[in-house]
């Protein structure tokens, strides 16, 4: 038996037969790329929710059984055993490092930390109240702007450069666009320290006095940004793909990443589930929300919860579940009142027939809002966090998609509902 399946018009009986494409595990796909020419239809298929728009070996998500894996780990070992930086290695060359390949590998990233001081001076242009958000996406972009000699995205230098330059420098970037908004001296990055102490340090140290990094925040972060770091083909990596599909710089793509990860659908959900715990306030106030939420003619959603692929539990929220509980245990004097009524909510929401019969788990920043809260991160910095951690996941799609020898420009088509043909009307007559 052949691997098609066959399409028939009911209206003109034509049929066209098009093949399966199978890839290693997971559901197969149509390859529907002579539809059109063979039939004359399009496909219709808004957000996407049956289109596989390419062949990835990265990241592989069962959302039936709630699996996740980077390049065939499990999450849960990644998490429990890795550092950020052998995941980020991971995903761009395909394999976890051993000792010389991390230390290379990490004393690059460390070099290449420092911004040129010139891109320091933006900020200054900011408002000091601007969301570190459209910083983050204003300075990442203007990367573009510096490195003319290395933008080759045909040269395999080129673009290995391209790709450990964006994972250093946005770090430092966003440091900056926090100090920007406290008013503090930006802080240089330090080559000894390990990334995420260097994030700390770049955004919690002054040039007053010294600064340790509490080794529980570190590996807290560490834990986050693994989580964070890939999922598959999401609103965001996919956006860098389609800016990718024309040939744009990698700064530009990886800055229109950024942009798709601010939306609180996507990226902005973490702050989003801070505002909305702040709005419930107390236990009592939760079967108004959870009704609010079920409620067809109000567009309220719980944040937080669903997500397009599970319709379980999200692996990555079992993880941070679990490492917000250790994160507020070893931080005393934090408030747990949040973080107590999340689990709350939870509860209420896990056993109500409305979340039970859509399969509405909480997704990865349910809980993750609430770490970066224990650990003095603002609100306003969380997608930043999130956005320092998925630009491995963006550059490893993109040097991916840059070796596919299927190359074309992204271009969906559309079905047309506008007006149909009519004259022009003189201005005096309308
Ligand atoms: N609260 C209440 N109802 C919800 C929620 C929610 N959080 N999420 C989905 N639903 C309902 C929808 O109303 C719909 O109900 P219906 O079938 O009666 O019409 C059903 O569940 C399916 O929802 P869709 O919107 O079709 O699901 P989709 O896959 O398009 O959206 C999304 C997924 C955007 C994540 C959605 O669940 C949501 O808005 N969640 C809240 C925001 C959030 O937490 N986003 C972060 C996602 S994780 C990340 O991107 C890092």
């Amino acid at each position: 038996m052949s691997d098609t399946v066959t399409l028939t018009d009911n209206t003109t009986g034509r049929s066209v037969e098009l093949p399966i494409q199978r890839g290693s595990e997971g559901p197969g796909a149509i390859d529907i790329s002579t539809l059109y020419r063979e039939t004359g239809l399009f496909t219709y298929d808004p957000g996407f929710v049956a289109t596989a728009s390419c062949h990835s070996a990265i990241t592989y998500i069962d959302g039936e059984a709630g699996i996740l894996r980077y390049r065939g780990y499990p999450i849960e070992q990644l998490a429990e055993h890795c550092t950020f930086m052998e995941v980020a290695h991971l995903l761009i060359c395909g394999e976890l490092p051993g000792v010389e390949k991390l230390a290379e590998f990490q004393s690059t990233i460390h070099k290449h930390m420092m911004v040129n001081e010139s891109l320091t001076k933006f900020f200054q242009g900011f408002r000091y109240d601007s969301h570190p958000m459209a910083m983050m996406a204003g300075v990442v972009a203007s990367l573009s702007a510096f490195y003319h000699d290395t933008l080759d995205i045909e040269n395999l230098e080129h673009r290995a450069e391209a790709a450990q330059r964006m994972i250093a420098k946005v770090a430092t970037i966003a440091a900056a666009s926090y100090k920007r908004n406290i008013g503090e001296p930006f802080m240089y990055p330090q080559n000894n320290l390990h990334y995420c102490d260097n994030l700390l340090h770049m955004m919690f140290a002054t040039p007053c006095g010294p600064y340790e990094s509490d080794p529980v925040a570190v590996r807290a972060l560490n834990i986050l940004f693994i989580l964070h770091a890939d999922h598959e083909q999401n609103a965001s990596t996919s956006t860098v793909r389609l800016a990718a599909s024309s040939g744009a710089n990698p700064y530009a793509c990886i800055a229109a990443g950024v942009t798709s990860l601010w939306g609180p659908a996507h990226g902005g959900a973490n702050e989003a589930v801070l505002k909305q715990l702040d709005e419930i306030g107390c236990r009592e106030n939760i079967p108004k929300f959870i009704a609010r939420a079920k409620d067809k003619d109000d567009p309220f959603r719980l944040m937080g919860f669903g997500h397009r692929v599970y319709k379980n539990y999200d692996p990555r929220a079992t993880i941070i579940r679990q490492v917000a509980h250790e994160v507020l245990e070893n931080y005393q004097g934090k408030d747990r009142r949040m973080f107590d009524l999340a689990l709350e909510l939870e509860e209420i929401a896990l056993k109500d027939e409305y979340f039970v019969e859509r399969k509405l788990y909480p997704n990865v920043d349910f809980y993750s809002g609430m770490i970066y809260h224990a650990l003095g991160i603002p609100r306003n910095m969380l997608t930043v966090m999130f956005a320092v951690a998925r630009t491995a996941g963006w550059v490893s799609h993109w040097m991916e998609m840059m070796c596919d020898p299927v190359k074309r420009i992204g271009r969906p088509r559309q079905v047309y509902d506008g007006a149909v043909k009519r004259d022009f009307v003189p201005m005096d007559q309308r």
